[in-house]
């Protein structure tokens, strides 16, 4: 069985991700690689249809089990659908957040004990863990003027994004060996030269 490479970006509201994963992939395909590119939550029909519930600003009510609980269904769908799958092919699969997002926004931030997260969150993934992950890392006060503070998530309060933040490198302080951590506050194509980097050693 031909074996694929599975890579995470993760970070804050508004860290770049988005624009650096669209970089990431272009640099992959020049290289012939190919890539598909996916989000947590999202990218099957049925994990968009339960990310639109779970940003939906009018739920507000949403309880924090329900919340970890529906991030995690939604992960679940999409390792068995399209990632595994796509690694079967020996593809690149780059995802827009995964498992550490749970980790650090229903876990660190959301209260939600170690113990229990430890617990339950694996269950969503099998045995599929990044290869390689970037963090991205941007202050909470540019990252949300970045994202617009739209949906229920950019919502939350100013501390809850602090400690998303703090979470996030603690979490990359713990796994130096998977977590590649990059300021984007530096110029863009900086930014986009050490991740290339990354690529570079994770492909090699
Ligand atoms: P996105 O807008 O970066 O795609 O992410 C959607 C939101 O969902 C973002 O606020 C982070 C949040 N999220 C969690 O709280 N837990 C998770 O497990 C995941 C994957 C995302």
């Amino acid at each position: 069985m031909k074996k694929g490479i599975f890579i995470t970006f993760e970070g804050g509201e508004g860290s770049g991700k988005s624009t650096h994963i669209a970089c990431a992939a272009d640099y992959l395909r020049k290289k012939k690689k190919k890539v598909l590119v996916v989000r947590d939550p999202g990218s099957t029909q049925i994990s968009e249809a339960i990310r639109a519930i779970l940003l939906d600003s009018k739920n507000q009510e949403m309880a924090m089990e329900t919340e970890l609980f529906l991030y995690l269904a939604a992960r679940a769908q999409f390792v068995k659908e399209m990632i595994m799958p796509a690694l079967q092919k020996g593809m690149v699969v780059i995802s827009d957040r995964f498992e550490d997002s749970t980790v650090v926004y229903q876990g660190f931030a959301g209260g939600i004990s170690p113990k229990r997260i430890q617990k339950i969150v694996p269950e969503a993934r099998g045995n599929l863990v990044p290869q390689l992950t970037f963090l991205l890392d941007v202050s909470v006060e540019e990252g949300l003027r970045r994202a617009g503070r739209t949906d229920r998530m950019e919502q939350k309060s100013v501390a809850f994004h602090e400690k998303i933040r703090r979470g996030y490198l603690a979490l990359a302080r713990k796994n130096r060996k998977r977590f590649m951590v990059i300021a984007t506050e530096a110029p863009f194509d900086k930014v986009r030269k050490k991740i290339e980097e990354g690529l570079d050693r994770a492909i090699a």
